[in-house]
């Protein structure tokens, strides 16, 4: 059984602890796409683990973890979450796999990352600075790449990089004025990261295929979400990956048939981070509301999230673009106490109602959002552990967003932790 697990709003839905459960019965977790602007949160008992480049299954010892092709690999912060990880008595040797044709984020990506937010003033897309949109630029341009495999022939790469440089300083140079880089500081860097990560650089595809014949379970862990699709999300203020389940085939090179299931992973809310369109926000006290019963900051930046009310019409897009089987609800115990919820089904636009999302943001700004009011619980849902045994307003309010998405909410979450987790 392969199984994908994707975030269907606009990331941080909490797909960290939805892969970390059901890596259980899996032998792979695989990432198919984005970098570490990723930030996936595991839970167990009272550790946290905050992971942005490695698949969250690493911290079950038994399971195989893979970074395949599409994702954009930042040395430093992989060789740190290892050494994080060693440091608490979790080991990946022999069992960890990065795809020799993953692009790697360098020095000179983060700071193209920042140069141009900063020069876009008030335009900009409140990006990460995690170096991922100009790492995805590299890749596309192919020109001034450097993938994992390169690490294996540290000459041609040197001189690689000094060509690189050359280009990257006159680019720096004449655009935002900022100082040349020399390039041996970047070689040396090189040299220690190919020390530490080489030995796992292998053909992750020929891997994956040989786990598939072979009849393991592979789990395959989406980054972002599918708002933030380059493609199918709210351009231009998305991330440069494929980050819907569309990316996974081209992410990883299984086809999407070889997956038997997609498990869609939602909050009971809206939350974003960084700037765009966000029909449903609630700049006001319920937003803050949500933002401190969450706590809701970003698990990369620290940066505060936006948060609203559940948009069905988002979500059920993500449903659609995402081929998406049944649905885990997380959060639930994050909206006790309000006395009621909105929900909406639908979006009003230029005088029509819609409910197939729009994700040309032109359209999306007129779109006015057509809501349902139902009541809310002051129950602490925390310590629940049935489904029957929610307060009777909880449990209509998961029923009555399976019924407008469509799709089945087979677990739901009522605290961070691994053990707050109500299967159906
Ligand atoms: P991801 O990027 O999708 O993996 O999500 P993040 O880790 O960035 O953000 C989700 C946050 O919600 C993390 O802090 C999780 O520990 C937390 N979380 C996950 N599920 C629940 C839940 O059901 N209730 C509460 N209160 N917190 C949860
Ligand atoms: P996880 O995997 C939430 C957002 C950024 C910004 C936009 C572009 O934890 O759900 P980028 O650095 O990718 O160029 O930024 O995308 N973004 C995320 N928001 N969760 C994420 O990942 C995100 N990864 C990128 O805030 O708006
Ligand atoms: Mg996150």
């Amino acid at each position: 059984m392969n199984i994908c697990v994707v975030g269907l709003q606009w990331g941080d839905e909490g797909k960290g602890k939805v892969v970390d459960i059901l890596a259980e019965q899996c032998d792979m977790v695989v990432r198919y796409g984005g970098g570490s602007n990723a930030g996936h949160t595991v839970v167990i008992g009272d550790e946290r683990f905050a992971l942005h480049l490695l698949p969250s299954g690493s911290i079950r010892g038994d399971v195989a973890c893979v970074i395949a092709n599409a994702v954009v690999l930042d040395p430093e912060v992989l060789i740190g979450e290892i050494t994080g990880l060693a440091e608490r008595g979790i080991s990946l040797e022999g069992r960890f796999f990065i795809s020799e044709n993953a692009h790697v984020v360098l020095d000179y990506h983060k700071k193209e990352d920042q140069l141009r937010e900063e020069s876009l003033g008030k335009h900009k897309i409140g990006t990460t600075i995690r170096g991922i949109g100009p790492c995805y630029a590299d890749k596309v341009g192919r020109s001034y790449a450097v993938r994992m495999g390169d690490f294996r022939d540290l000459d041609a790469l040197s001189a690689k990089l000094e060509t690189i440089m050359a280009y990257k300083n006159k680019l720096f140079g004449a655009l935002y004025g900022a100082e040349p880089t020399e390039a041996g500081a970047i070689v040396e860097k090189c040299k220690l990261y190919a020390e530490k990560l080489a030995p796992f650089v292998t053909d992750t595809t020929e891997l994956l295929h040989t786990a598939i014949e072979g009849g393991r379970s592979l789990l395959f862990e989406g980054a972002q979400g599918s708002l933030l699709d380059l493609d199918h999300g709210t351009f231009p203020y998305v991330t440069s990956s494929n980050s819907s389940s569309l990316g996974l085939p081209s992410g990883c090179g299984v086809p999407a048939r070889m997956v038997n299931k997609y498990i869609g992973v939602i909050k009971a809310y809206t939350t974003r981070v960084g700037a765009g369109p966000f029909p449903t926000e609630q700049d006001n006290e319920i937003g803050n509301f949500i933002r401190e019963a969450g706590n809701e900051y970003g698990t990369t930046t620290g940066r505060p999230r936006r948060c609203g009310w559940f948009d069905a019409v988002a979500v059920l897009y993500g449903v659609k673009i995402g081929s998406i089987d049944s649905l885990v609800l997380l959060h639930l115990d994050t909206l006790s106490g309000l006395k009621e919820l909105k929900v909406a089904r639908a979006y009003e636009i230029d005088g029509e109602e819609k409910t197939f999302f729009p994700a040309n943001i032109a359209r999306l700004a007129k779109a006015k959002p057509v809501y349902e009011t139902l009541p809310g619980w002051d129950e602490d849902l925390t310590g629940v552990t049935k489904f029957e045994d929610l307060p009777a307003n909880a449990q209509a309010y998961v029923r009555r967003i399976e019924e407008i998405v469509g799709t089945p909410v087979g677990m739901v979450g009522v605290g961070p932790k691994r053990s707050q987790t109500i299967m159906r």
